[in-house]
């Protein structure tokens, strides 16, 4: 095989190699996949509320997660976890929604308001849920103390360099409630009764809050609505809200995964009032949850085990968050029936892995799951597809930040630790704000046994970005049994250096845990060539890779 340079990096299986040629064509037969970039065809700029979180009132998250209280022995500030604000830095989270999903829709923002010992208490709505694990004493996890409110979360926020996301409560409160929960955010100080309340808070100044959700789930838990019930609740409530001058961003309450006709229908009645109502974004919630390969479609039977799944679950649940795509662009076009300009982009505001109870790292965890390496990958191949439709999505917040579904965190008093979903947030930070670069992959598709027939699923997974001259490049691997030696063509470029950054794990169970918070971590390696136009690179697997490239 003449290869005209070879460097073997230090990498988990990874070999680099580098060739002058332009197009080059005996590798790009002897290689399992391809890759090409194509710099004159630019997609849009990647978002860095891509990069967002979800904060819901939920088991662990806000109580034991985000908030620890300013009298605990735990490090924090002014109550809030700061070892989890420090890592929130490191990751450029760009934005967190609060306070759901479908607490959102039961909560009133003005008891999390005033001074702390005098808020009331709420039953949470997740009080009855079938999913709490056995034994889980009563808190404010599920009798709701209010010591995390508006200004308590905007206060992380700010701390964590993030915007915040508000979700109104649509189903139980009233259109009038939503815009005085804007005045008391946003009303310049002084101005109104509640910029006075907010000021005795210890906020003078405006928090500036931009985006808004306009419920949740209004097909379900926000409402149990038509599309055409909805959509004049939505123009109820968007119809006046005081700007104080910042271009205020809607958010409304999107589809189910594929429920194209929520879509239709609404878009349809908003366009028969000829506009969208200030709407900046339309939610889409898809999580991965059935791994029977089609054998049901029970929302509890459906699930499988977070860390002891058998092997066809593995692929199974890549396949779910493979969907992600074709949600993506048959939404789009429904909306593009009526919004032609596409005035109004895609906001995938919750997303991720929904696993069966039983692996949470706390009993108050409520929907509390482990994480291995199996959704690093789905982290990753996710947000490659949220990259390459750059100019469709303009948010996303995966579920949920601590201690619930595919958390980046999982903490309990003292402990804390990031998982590996963690870590690909930490890779794929170098994507944000760049130009998403059309990026072609072929490769051949792994094999597995499905309800005991032979099934495939998609191979590699990548997109590509631009910052000067400097591309980013990742790539997932999601076939746990081979590596894929690929050959990356970027077209309008030559390639000047690369550093390698590969999160892999040899057995596809691994995951970080209080006793050993570091089994997986992200490895990096350096490569320096120049004049190149192409490189082959091995992608282990089970794997998330990023490459920088430096372009002469
Ligand atoms: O993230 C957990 C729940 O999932 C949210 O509260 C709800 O919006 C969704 O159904």
């Amino acid at each position: 095989m003449k290869r005209r340079e070879f460097i073997n990096t230090a990498l988990t299986g990874g070999v680099l190699m580098l060739t002058g040629s332009r197009f080059p064509t005996q590798e790009a037969r002897l290689a399992d996949a391809r890759i090409e970039i194509l710099l004159d065809e630019p997609i849009g700029r990647i978002a860095p509320e891509i990069y967002g979180h979800f904060v819901e009132h939920l088991g662990g998250v806000v109580y034991d997660g985000v908030w620890v209280g300013e009298n605990s022995k735990i490090p924090n500030i002014g109550g809030v976890r700061q070892a989890l604000v420090e890592a929130m830095k490191r990751i450029k989270a760009s934005v967190i929604r609060w306070p759901g999903g479908c607490f959102a829709d039961s909560y009133n923002w003005r008891d999390g308001t005033g001074p702390r010992a005098q808020r009331p208490r709420r039953p949470n709505f997740w009080v009855d849920a079938p999913e709490w694990p056995k034994g889980a004493p009563d808190g404010p996890w599920k009798y709701d103390t209010n010591h995390f409110g508006t200004d308590e979360f905007l206060r992380f926020c700010q701390l964590s360099g993030a915007q915040p996301y508000l979700a109104a409560n649509l189903r139980s409160l009233t259109a009038r409630d939503f815009y005085e929960w804007v005045d008391y955010c946003n009303s310049p100080a002084g101005a109104t009764t509640l910029a006075e309340m907010r000021a005795a808070a210890g906020q003078r100044e405006p928090w500036k809050v931009r985006y808004w959700g306009v419920g949740n789930e209004s097909w379900g838990c926000g409402g149990n609505f038509t599309p055409e019930e909805y959509s004049v609740e939505y123009r109820r409530f968007a119809e006046w809200v005081p700007r104080y001058g910042l271009n205020l961003a809607f958010i409304g309450s999107g589809p189910n995964g594929g429920d194209l006709g929520w879509s239709r229908r609404f878009f349809g009645r908003l366009a028969e009032k000829g506009g969208f109502g200030r709407m900046w974004g339309w939610a889409l919630h898809h999580y991965s949850w059935n791994v029977t390969g089609g054998r049901t479609n029970d929302w509890f039977q459906g699930k499988g085990e977070a860390v002891k799944y058998p092997n066809d679950e593995w692929y199974e649940l890549l396949s779910e968050a493979n969907r992600m795509e074709n949600l993506i662009t048959d939404h789009w076009a429904v909306m593009g029936e009526f919004d032609r300009q596409h005035r109004v982009k895609l906001a995938v505001d919750e997303w991720g892995a929904w696993y069966k109870p039983g692996s949470e790292v706390h009993n108050t965890h409520l929907l509390g799951q482990q994480a291995t390496i199996r959704d690093a990958v789905l982290a990753g191949l996710t947000l490659d597809i949220f990259h390459r439709h750059a100019d469709k999505v303009a948010m996303a917040n995966i579920a949920q930040l601590i201690n619930c579904l595919q958390a980046l965190f999982l903490a309990h008093e003292d402990k804390f630790i990031l998982t590996p979903t963690y870590h690909v947030f930490e890779m794929y930070a170098a994507h944000q704000g760049g130009q998403s670069l059309r990026t072609n992959v072929s490769s051949s598709r792994p094999q597995y046994t499905r309800n005991g027939k032979p099934a495939t699923m998609r191979g590699l997974n990548g997109s590509a970005s631009l910052h000067d001259r400097r591309m980013v490049l990742t790539v997932t691997n999601p076939d746990p049994n081979a590596a894929r030696e690929t050959e990356i063509a970027i077209h309008g470029a030559t390639v000047k250096e690369v550093s390698v950054t590969t999160l892999t794990a040899k057995d596809i169970h691994a995951h970080n845990s209080f006793d050993n918070p570091r089994v997986i971590e992200p490895q990096a390696s350096q490569a320096s060539v120049k004049g190149s136009r192409a490189l082959v690179y091995s992608f282990a697997p089970a794997s998330v890779t990023r490459l920088q490239i430096t372009l002469a």
